[in-house]
């Protein structure tokens, strides 16, 4: 799975010969995985038409700020925050030189400034029109501000000139927005991470489980490979496709789940238990298929108690910072420091899942750190974006 699985890209075109190019770009994303929008200023349809961009993307092409239909959907403001990056391929000198200005009226120019997502230009120009120093002293400006420059390259350009002022070519756009997800946050620490659910066998066909997706434990795992961490994931069962570069290994039960978190944490300098273990299981699975006895009779099991993962390894490898979750339905902060210090853990990530909005299956979480220093509230975020918030929080706790 690439890096850009799942990103939230904001694709936006204005009006230069090089868009063209930026059909590719939108393709080349796609086949990465990540989900497209895509913005075009009014220049950019001169060049290529909002139809391409559609097919390609697979959703409706932003073009207008003041459009009540797109603001019903998804509005300039839900578009901002929808994002993970910004990519602006081509951006002309105008667009520099406009955002360098702060304007706001046109969609790009409002999403550029409202958004928390990084920014990156991929300037398209004549060479001089990229030499005058009205845009050399904007695109300073930009950098400046913490916008990414992404080239020019240096070339034949569409008017016949040579020199730099070339859009980068699609893929090598896509190779720096693959990097510009990286940081350096875990960089050469070792990480073993939980997710999912467990499954409790009664019999070699049923099993005790739960409704956890395991999603969240994922976007964790990535996130921390992209910290630059050594990951590995042991998970339940889920219906998700593994991270790259990560090792992972699989598991049914919490005891195999504990089994592993021993032989992974050996060498590890953090435990993330983000899955979500079944507190008990079948004090004997059958070995065979069990059969209904009697017509109306009941059947009753008798469960014991698994092991605690998480209070496991912060006991057995009192070196490692260990980080849990605690799911709760009421009494969230309460629960999750009587957790904290019952657990012997660094940080509690504590989440309400009696909110459908943010529980198990959503694709959104809110959560509150829960510290021996306090009480820290995260907005509302996609599960990739709360990842990589946590994943920086908790690199902070491991320094
Ligand atoms: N956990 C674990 N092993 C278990 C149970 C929980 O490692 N057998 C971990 C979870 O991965 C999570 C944290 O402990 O990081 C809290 O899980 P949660 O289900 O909220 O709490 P429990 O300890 O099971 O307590 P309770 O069910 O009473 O709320």
């Amino acid at each position: 799975m690439s890096r850009l699985q799942n990103k939230h890209i904001i694709v936006a075109i204005s009006g230069g010969i090089a868009a063209y190019k930026s059909a590719e770009l939108v393709r080349l994303l796609i086949t990465a995985g990540a989900q497209v929008e895509v913005v075009m200023t009014r220049g950019a349809t001169e060049f290529i038409t909002p139809l391409t961009l559609q097919a390609l993307s697979g959703n409706p092409v932003h073009q207008h700020l003041l459009d009540s239909s797109a603001e019903a959907g998804m509005g300039h403001i839900q578009l901002a925050r929808w994002a993970d990056s910004i990519l602006i391929a081509p951006c002309t000198a105008h667009v520099i030189a406009r955002l360098a200005q702060g304007q706001a009226d046109d969609l790009l120019g409002t999403l550029c400034l409202a958004t928390q997502a990084p920014v990156l230009l991929a300037p398209a120009m004549n060479q001089a029109m990229w030499a005058d120093s009205a845009t050399q002293a904007n695109a300073q400006l930009l950098s400046e501000r913490g916008y990414t420059l992404l080239g020019p390259a240096i070339g034949e350009q569409a008017c016949g000139d040579v020199g730099p002022g070339r859009m980068l070519e699609p893929a090598q756009l896509v190779e720096h927005l693959q990097q510009s997800f990286s940081s350096h946050a875990l960089q050469g620490r070792e990480v073993v991470i939980t997710a999912g659910p467990t499954r409790e066998a009664i019999d070699p066909v049923r099993y005790l489980s739960n409704h956890s997706s395991g999603k969240m434990g994922y976007a964790l795992a990535q996130a921390a490979v992209e910290a630059g961490a050594r990951v590995h994931l042991i998970s339940g069962p889920t219906n998700l496709a593994v991270p790259a570069d990560l090792k992972c290994t699989q598991v049914d039960s919490a005891q195999e789940m504990l089994t592993a978190c021993q032989a992974a944490c050996q060498h590890a300098d953090l435990f993330i238990a983000s899955a979500a273990v079944a507190d008990y299981r079948p004090a004997q699975a059958a070995d065979q298929k069990m059969k209904k006895s009697a017509p109306d009779s009941n059947l009753r099991l008798h469960l014991v108690q698994n092991p605690d993962i998480l209070a496991t390894i912060a006991h057995d490898f009192p070196d490692i910072t260990c980080i849990g979750f605690a799911a709760e339905t009421e009494k969230l902060l309460a629960h999750a420091q009587a957790k904290l210090h019952r657990k012997k853990v660094s940080m509690i990530i504590a989440n309400d899942v009696s909110d459908t909005d943010i529980g198990f299956n959503s694709d959104h979480n809110q959560v509150h750190l829960v510290t021996a220093n306090g009480v820290t509230a995260l907005p509302r975020l996609t599960k990739a974006q709360l990842a990589r918030q946590l994943i920086d929080n908790i690199a902070q706790l491991d320094q």
